[in-house]
């Protein structure tokens, strides 16, 4: 018989045989139920989903009542492959916001297709916005699985940094960097997709201000116009938006842009319900694109259609009915509406406690949404320090990762403080 290794080298070709599962969260996980489990007064903060102040998770009670009153029809037919017609809109409506109609009547219009959540409305982008070989604009800390989606598409990353090194007045976007990586890459490939995850960036929290949003816009607009031949797509991945202070500021700063914009830029969103409404594991999102031209817009829904056809079929029907449910009947929106407020609030508490007591700690900017961020060169031994102290989080590859959405709010300033002595004693200050 074959070792496994000589084995898995018959069988799997060596692009396949590459791929790796990412478990460092799990593991930290692990680390803190087996703590828990030895009677320890222990802290979770390891786990990207919102969990209330007893650590069980959250689920907004607008949508089990919602799959409750759903027909049999929504529950196992399969969706039309766009999504369902009063699902689309409703996607259009939550990621761009209360002035959809002024954004229209401004000369933008818009679609949506439904995703198996906004990991799929971020494949769709990465399949069809750029050839086989091309490389996706990112920030330079960014979420893990950017890295997976572009993989398996055959593309790179290229990043632009998260934070301007002279930070002046709060303004933090390097607009020479951007600018010098857009160029670069109309020169390298003649199109540009980049993915920008805001508001409530994971895993820092950082949201743009407008004026640092309008930055980047005038980056993107100017690109664009002085490279009319090359294509541009600003992706806003909005997965956390619904728990940020300004969850469509983008919109705010588009519409002023929209009498001028340029033919060969187009936005997109990558909407995803999973966090706005605690469904994570049902798969619902969409990507929603606009743009002056509509027939541009008809063009692409067929080619995001066959995207999704030929890899996961059509996307899951219950979510997309059961979410279209709540934003067409005021009382289930309310009480959608009343559970992500009071979590919005619980997430500012939560935040607000733990950057207090480590208010010497060197943060990301932290503003809004599920996490925090410290960011550091040797993360696992930072994470060891803090576990030291009853607090588990976890090390990702530029820092350590807060999961402010997991812990309970009590517990706040307790992680803020273990961070903290960590720090001192890992001489993290001078
Ligand atoms: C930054 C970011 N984008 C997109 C997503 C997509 O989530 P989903 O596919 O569950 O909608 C997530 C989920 O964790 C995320 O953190």
């Amino acid at each position: 018989m074959q070792d496994e290794s000589g084995l898995a080298g018959i069988l799997l070709p060596p692009h396949a045989a590459a791929k790796a599962g990412n478990d460092v969260i799990y593991a930290w996980l692990a680390r803190y139920q087996q703590a828990a489990a030895e009677g320890k007064d222990v802290v979770n903060g390891t786990i990207g989903a919102l969990l209330d102040d007893e650590g069980e998770l959250v689920f907004n009670p607008a949508v089990a009542e919602a799959i409750t009153r759903l027909p049999d029809l929504d529950k196992g037919a399969y969706s039309p492959l766009p999504g369902l017609p009063a699902y689309r809109d409703t996607a259009r409506t939550l990621a761009i916001g209360p002035r959809l109609d002024e954004m229209e009547a401004a000369g933008f219009s818009t679609e949506a297709v439904a995703s198996p959540g906004g990991c799929g409305a971020l494949y769709l982008s990465a399949r069809n916005m750029l050839s086989p070989g091309d490389s996706i604009l990112v920030r330079s800390t960014y979420w893990g699985p950017y890295r997976t989606i572009a993989d398996e598409c055959g593309l790179g990353l290229t990043d632009w940094p998260l934070v301007a090194d002279s930070n002046e007045l709060g303004h933090s976007v390097d607009k020479v960097a951007l600018s010098s990586r857009l160029d670069n890459l109309v020169t390298s490939q003649g199109r540009v997709l980049a993915w920008l995850n805001d508001p409530a960036h994971n895993p820092t929290g950082m949201s743009l201000n407008s004026a640092e949003r309008n930055d980047v816009m005038n980056c993107f607009l100017e690109a664009a116009r002085a490279n009319p031949e090359a294509g541009f797509t600003l992706l806003l991945d909005t997965a956390y938006a619904l728990y940020a202070d300004e969850p469509h500021g983008w919109t705010d700063t588009v519409i002023p842009h929209i009498e001028n914009w340029p033919d060969n830029l187009i936005l997109c969103w990558a909407f995803s319900t999973s966090k706005s409404h605690t469904i994570y594991g049902l798969r619902c999102g969409a990507i929603v694109f606009a743009h002056p031209d509509r027939g541009l817009l008809d063009r692409m829904v067929p080619m995001f259609v066959h995207t999704g056809r030929g890899t996961w079929s059509g996307s899951p029907r219950l979510p997309q009915a059961a979410v279209a449910m709540i934003h067409n009947d005021s009382g289930l929106e309310t009480m959608w509406d009343a559970t992500r407020a009071g979590q919005s609030q619980v997430l500012e508490i939560r935040r607000e406690g733990l950057l207090k007591a480590a208010s010497e700690v060197h943060f990301d900017p932290s503003n809004d949404g599920y996490f925090a961020h410290v960011p550091d060169p040797d993360p696992v031994s930072l994470c060891e320090e803090i576990a030291k102290h009853g607090v588990y989080l976890v090390p990702l590859a530029k820092g350590v990762r807060i999961g402010v959405c997991s812990l309970p709010t009590h517990a706040a300033e307790r992680v803020g403080r273990a961070i903290s002595e960590a720090w001192s004693t890992l001489d993290r200050r001078s």
